[in-house]
C-alpha cells in the first residue's frame, strides 16, 4: 500500500515574489481553489497532484507549487534526519533519477545554511539505499526532482517542489536584452493595471518584449505553462503521463480563438526589437504584436484607447539618474499630448525620477524587482484634466 495517495488533497503552498500575493490569490481562486491561508510570499490551498499540474500550467504570477509531503516537530538536525529517513522516498524518487534539495531555514541554532540540505539529502539517499539497494544521484541542478525543506524554529515542512525551476522561466525568453523584467512580475504588473485582453495595449520601451508577450498570452487565454517542457513532478514515480496529457489538452482548448485588440511594442534600440520579436516567436505570439522601432513618444497608438505601459530604465548611479531626468519629463509630455482617454502606467524603481513625470498618479502600486522596491504608477489621462 503506497504511503502517498496522489488523489488526496494535501496542503500545498503556492509561492510568489513579494507584493504579488493579491494577484496570485485571484488567479488561484479563479481556478476554483479555496485559499486556506496567505502571506507576503504566497497562498496555501488543498491540492491533489493533478491539481498541482493544473496550477503549474495556468498560473501566471506563481514561482513555485509546493506539495506537502510531511511536517513534523524538528528541534535538531538529528530530528530532521530521523523524520526524513522515515518517509517512503523509494515511492517517489526512481533509483536511476536525479534530485536536488533546497531549503528555507529560520532557526537560530542553524548557522550553516548548507547543513540542513546535507542532512536532508543524506536521509533521502540512505532511506532509498536501505529499501532498494541503489543510491540516486543528487546535486544542485534543479531540472529534475526538487525537494524543499522549510524549517522554522522547531517545526519543519518537507515539500515536493512540483515545478523545479521557477515558473518565471517560461521558456520563451531566449534573448533577454538589457534589464529584462521577470515574466511572472510582468504578468502581475499587467493584472494590476487591469489588463484582461479586451482593450488595446501599447508598450513603448519594450526591451526584450516581456510585457507585450505576457499581454498576448493573457489576451489569448493561453496557459503560460504550455510553453515549458520540464517540471519536477514528471520525474517522480507518481507521474501519470496520461493525466498530464489530458490536463494539457484541456488547457489548449481553453485558449480564445478570436484575435485580441492590438498589442503594440516599440523600442528605440533595434537590438531590443530583434530580441523581442525572437522571444515572441518562441512564445507563439509574434503575429499578435506589432513591433515598431522608434522613440517612445513616436509609438503609434490604435484609435480605440486602452492601456499604455512603460518600464523605463531607472538608473542606480548618480550620473545615470541625471541623464534619465529628461526622459522621465518627456514621458509626462507624451502622456499629456498623445494619450488622452488612455490609462497610462509607468513601472519604475526610482521615486526621484518618477517626480519628473510631472503628473499626479492616481495609484502607486508596490512591487519588488529583484531587490529593488518599485512602483507601478497609474495615470488617468482624461482629456483636458491633466495637471502638472
Ligand atoms: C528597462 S528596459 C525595458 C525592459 C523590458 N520591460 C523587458 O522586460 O525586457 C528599458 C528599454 O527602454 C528603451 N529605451 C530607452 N530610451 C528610449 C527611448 N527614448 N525611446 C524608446 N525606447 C527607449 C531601451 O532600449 C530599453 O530596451
Amino acid at each position: 500500500m503506497p504511503t502517498l495517495d496522489i488523489n488526496k488533497k494535501r496542503l500545498t503552498r503556492v509561492t510568489c515574489s513579494q507584493h504579488i500575493t493579491p494577484y496570485l490569490r485571484q488567479e488561484v481562486a479563479a481556478l476554483g481553489f479555496e485559499i486556506q491561508d496567505e502571506d507576503f510570499a504566497g497562498v496555501h490551498i488543498g491540492a491533489t497532484l493533478d491539481d498541482c499540474m493544473r496550477l503549474n500550467l495556468h498560473l501566471r504570477t506563481a514561482l513555485h507549487v509546493m506539495w506537502l509531503l510531511k511536517r513534523f516537530r524538528c528541534p535538531s538536525p538529528k530530528a530532521l534526519y530521523t523524520h526524513v529517513a522515515s518517509f517512503a522516498w523509494e515511492e517517489l524518487i526512481p533509483n536511476d533519477s536525479f534530485f536536488t534539495v533546497t531549503s528555507t531555514v529560520d532557526n537560530p541554532k542553524i548557522t550553516n545554511s548548507m547543513y540542513p540540505n546535507l542532512v536532508l539529502k543524506d536521509a533521502i539517499v540512505d532511506r532509498i539505499q536501505k529499501h532498494t539497494g541503489a543510491r540516486p544521484d543528487s546535486g544542485s541542478d534543479r531540472s529534475k526532482i526538487v525537494i524543499h525543506l522549510y524549517w522554522k524554529d522547531d517545526r519543519a515542512w518537507i515539500y515536493l517542489n512540483t515545478n523545479g525551476r521557477r515558473l518565471a522561466n517560461r521558456g520563451y525568453r531566449k534573448m533577454p536584452h538589457a534589464a529584462p523584467m521577470q515574466e511572472t512580475l510582468a504578468a502581475a504588473v499587467l493584472l494590476a493595471a487591469g489588463y484582461d485582453g479586451t482593450t488595446p495595449l501599447v508598450n513603448p520601451m519594450c526591451g526584450s518584449g516581456t510585457l507585450a508577450i505576457e499581454a498576448a498570452l493573457i489576451a489569448t487565454g493561453r496557459a503560460p505553462g504550455l510553453l515549458r517542457t520540464q517540471y519536477s513532478f514528471m520525474h517522480t514515480k507518481l507521474h501519470d503521463e496520461n493525466a498530464w496529457r489530458t490536463i494539457r489538452n484541456e488547457a489548449r482548448k481553453q485558449g480564445r480563438s478570436q484575435l485580441p485588440p492590438p498589442i503594440v511594442a516599440s523600442d528605440i534600440d533595434p537590438h531590443a526589437l530583434v530580441a523581442a520579436r525572437k522571444n515572441a516567436l518562441t512564445a507563439g505570439v509574434e503575429q499578435l504584436i506589432e513591433f515598431v522601432e522608434c522613440d517612445f513618444a513616436e509609438t503609434p497608438l490604435p484609435d480605440q484607447p486602452g492601456i499604455v505601459i512603460l518600464n523605463p530604465e531607472y538608473g542606480e548611479r548618480l550620473g545615470e539618474m541625471e541623464s534619465l531626468e529628461p526622459t522621465y519629463a518627456r514621458l509626462g509630455d507624451f502622456f499629456k499630448q498623445s494619450c488622452p482617454g488612455w490609462k497610462g502606467y509607468v513601472f519604475t524603481g526610482n521615486r526621484e525620477l518618477s517626480k519628473r513625470i510631472g503628473l499626479r498618479a492616481s495609484r502607486r502600486i508596490p512591487f519588488m524587482n529583484a531587490k529593488i522596491e518599485c512602483r507601478l504608477l497609474e495615470y488617468e489621462l482624461y482629456q483636458g484634466s491633466l495637471e502638472r
